[in-house]
């Protein structure tokens, strides 16, 4: 009697067993020791959109899009001429929703390269959050220029944050298993 009841306690074990692996494996595929993760990004035309959906699928993190209070315009000329605009006024647009950091311990913030620097709604999502103590890892795309002060300008904007080594990749060439290294390097 005792055999069995311990043969069917070892089997219940083995199956919880089972379904914790399995479970970590789909929501998460890189060990971020319980670290409660936002995925933060803005993206134009897509770009930064597709990297941010990979970091979310690699950490299990939530998937927070800045969007601006007033499109940006369809026109690739009038966007190129509106964001030099914005940059030599170092506007802040205004968001639909600003998000709300306070929660969570890692802030991936993702954003395309606009005039060497980050798009105008990401300088306002860093700014109207408290960074202090947090951890951000910063990501973008661009179009051939690298992130040129991408990072060092995030760090300015959130000066008590630790802005680690960011992702920077060319227009739509981002790869999960570069993401999954990356991370993995960062050690967080
Ligand atoms: C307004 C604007 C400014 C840009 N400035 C740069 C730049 O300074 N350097 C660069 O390499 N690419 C620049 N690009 C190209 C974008 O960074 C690149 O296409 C990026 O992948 C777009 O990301 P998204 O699809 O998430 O918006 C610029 C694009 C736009 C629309």
């Amino acid at each position: 009697m005792n055999k069995i009841l311990i043969g069917i306690l070892a089997l219940v074990l083995v199956c919880f067993g089972i379904y914790k692996a399995s479970a970590s494996i789909t929501n998460k595929e890189v060990n971020m020791t319980d670290k409660k993760v936002l995925v933060a990004y803005y993206s134009y035309s897509g770009n930064t959109k597709s990297v941010a959906e990979k970091i979310k699928s690699v950490t299990g993190g939530d998937l927070f899009e800045i969007k601006p209070v007033k499109d940006y315009p369809n026109d690739y000329n009038t966007v190129v001429s509106q964001a030099q605009v914005e940059k030599q006024n170092d506007t802040r647009p205004e968001l639909k929703d600003n998000g709300n950091v306070a929660g969570y311990d890692i802030i991936f913030v993702g954003t395309p390269v606009w005039w060497y620097t980050m798009a105008p709604p990401v300088k306002t999502f860093l700014t109207k959050n408290n960074f202090d103590g947090k951890v951000i890892v910063p990501f973008c795309t661009h179009g051939g220029g690298g992130a040129s002060s991408t990072y060092l300008d995030m760090q300015k904007l959130a000066p008590n944050a630790k802005v680690t080594e960011g992702y920077t990749t060319y227009e739509k060439s981002a790869n999960t298993n570069d993401i999954k290294k990356w991370i993995s390097n960062l050690n967080l």
